[in-house]
C-alpha cells in the first residue's frame, strides 16, 4: 500500500520569492533552520523547533494548536525563496508593538548564499511592515555572525543593546545564599540590601507586573517573548495546556515592596530532561538590591526535579544580574547583539 502525503496534493510553489504560507512551507523552513544555524541553535530555539514541526505535522488539528502553543504562531509571518521547486531561503517577520516588528530566522541555503537571496527577504519584509504601519524594526544576531552583521547594517540597521545567555551546568548545585552570594560577586551585586519576601505571583491580569514589565523596557522588545512577559499574558487554561504539552511545571515568583513588584521571575522546571530555564526581570531603580535573593529563590525551586543544566538571558544593562548569576555558578555562553531600524527616520 503506498501513502499519499500532503505535498502530493499541493502544487509545485513557482521558484523565486514568495510570501510565507504555514502550510507549504513550514516543515521545509524548519529544516532550512536545523541546516543553516547548525551548532548556533539552543535549546530554546530547538524547542521552539520542535513545537512548530509538530504543528506542520498536525494537518486539522493545526489551528487548535496554533492557539495553544505561546510563541509558536507569532513566527509564522514573512518570505521565502524557492528554487526549483525547493524552499532554499526564510525570513520571517512578526509584530512585537503597535509600530514595532521583529525580524527573525533569516537564512539562505548554504549552496546559494551570497547571490543577494537574503538581501531581497529582507526587503521584502521591511516593505511588508512599512504598509502595515511599522515605524521601527528590530531583530538580534550574535556578536560573533560578521556576515549576518554585514547585511543588517547594509540596511540600516544599527546596534540598541545585548543579551547574553547564561548557563549553569548542573541544577543540582546548591544556590549561595544573598551573603554568600554578595561575598563572591563582589562589588557588582555588593549592595547590602534588606532581604525581602519573594512571593508566588499570579498571572494573567496583574497590573503590577504590566507596570514592571513597562519600567524595564520588555514591551516591544526585539527578540522572541520572554518567559515572563510570555507567562503575563496567556491565560490559565491555555498556561496549563502548555505546560502539560511541555512536560514541565512553570513557577512565578515576585519581590515587591510598597505595592509594586520590583523582581518577578518565571522558573521552567522540565520532567524530562533539560536544561531548565530561568526569566528575570528586574526594576531598573532596584537593580543592585534584589538580584542574589531572586536567584536564589529561582535556584531552590529547581530542587528535587531531575538535574539538568539551567540556562537564563541578561542584558549588557545588568551588571548586578550578571555578577549574581555569576557567583551562582552560570558561566556566559553567548551573545546576541539587538539591532534597530527607524523606518523613515526618527
Ligand atoms: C547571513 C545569511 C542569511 C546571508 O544570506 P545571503 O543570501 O548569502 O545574503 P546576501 O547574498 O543577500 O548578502 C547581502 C549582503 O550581506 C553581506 N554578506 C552576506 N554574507 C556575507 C559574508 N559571508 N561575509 C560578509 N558579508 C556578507 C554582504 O554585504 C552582501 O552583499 P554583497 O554580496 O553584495 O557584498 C546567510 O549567510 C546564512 O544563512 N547564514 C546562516 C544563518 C544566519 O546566520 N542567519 C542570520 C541570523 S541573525
Amino acid at each position: 500500500m503506498t501513502s499519499v502525503g500532503a505535498a502530493d496534493h499541493m502544487q509545485r510553489a513557482p521558484d523565486g520569492l514568495l510570501r510565507f504560507d504555514v502550510r507549504r512551507d513550514l516543515a521545509a523552513v524548519i529544516e532550512l533552520l536545523e541546516l543553516g544555524f547548525g551548532d548556533d541553535l539552543e535549546a530554546r530555539d530547538r524547542r521552539w523547533l520542535k513545537d512548530l514541526a509538530a504543528l506542520s505535522a498536525a494537518g486539522p488539528l493545526m489551528n487548535m494548536l496554533l492557539h495553544v502553543i505561546p510563541g509558536a504562531v507569532d513566527g509564522l509571518g514573512g518570505f521565502v525563496w524557492y528554487d526549483a521547486g525547493r524552499l532554499i531561503a526564510n525570513a520571517s517577520l512578526l509584530r512585537a508593538g503597535p509600530d514595532t516588528w521583529v525580524i527573525a530566522n533569516v537564512v539562505t541555503h548554504p549552496s546559494y548564499r551570497r547571490q543577494g537571496i537574503a538581501g531581497r527577504l529582507m526587503d521584502s519584509a521591511l516593505d511588508a511592515a512599512r504598509a502595515r504601519g511599522a515605524r521601527r524594526i528590530q531583530l538580534q544576531v550574535r556578536d560573533t555572525n560578521d556576515a549576518a552583521k554585514t547585511l543588517y547594517t547594509g540596511l540600516g540597521f544599527g546596534p540598541v543593546g545585548s543579551s547574553t545567555l547564561y548557563r549553569l551546568p548542573s541544577s543540582a548545585v546548591l544556590a549561595p545564599t544573598p551573603e554568600e552570594g554578595r561575598a563572591r560577586a563582589g562589588s557588582g551585586a555588593a549592595e547590602a540590601a534588606p532581604i525581602l519576601a519573594v512571593r508566588p505571583w499570579r498571572s494573567p491580569g496583574d497590573a503590577r507586573t504590566t507596570r514592571l514589565l513597562a519600567r524595564a523596557g520588555e514591551i516591544g522588545r526585539a527578540g522572541p517573548p520572554s518567559l515572563v512577559r510570555g507567562t503575563a499574558r496567556r491565560g490559565r487554561f491555555k498556561g496549563r495546556m502548555d505546560d502539560w504539552l511541555h512536560s514541565r511545571t512553570r513557577h512565578r515568583l515576585a519581590v515587591s515592596t510598597n505595592g509594586e513588584h520590583r523582581a518577578i521571575a518565571v522558573v521552567d522546571a522540565y520532567d524530562h530532561g533539560g536544561p531548565h530555564r530561568l526569566d528575570i526581570v528586574i526594576d531598573p531603580a532596584w537593580r543592585g538590591r534584589v538580584e542574589l535573593q531572586i536567584v536564589r529563590a529561582c535556584l531552590e525551586r529547581l530542587i528535587g526535579v531531575p538535574p539538568a543544566a539551567v540556562e537564563t538571558d541578561a542584558t549588557g544593562q545588568e551588571g548586578p544580574l550578571r555578577a549574581a548569576l555569576e557567583a551562582a555558578g552560570f558561566e556566559p555562553v553567548r551573545t546576541l547583539e539587538r539591532l534597530e531600524l527607524w523606518l523613515g527616520g526618527r
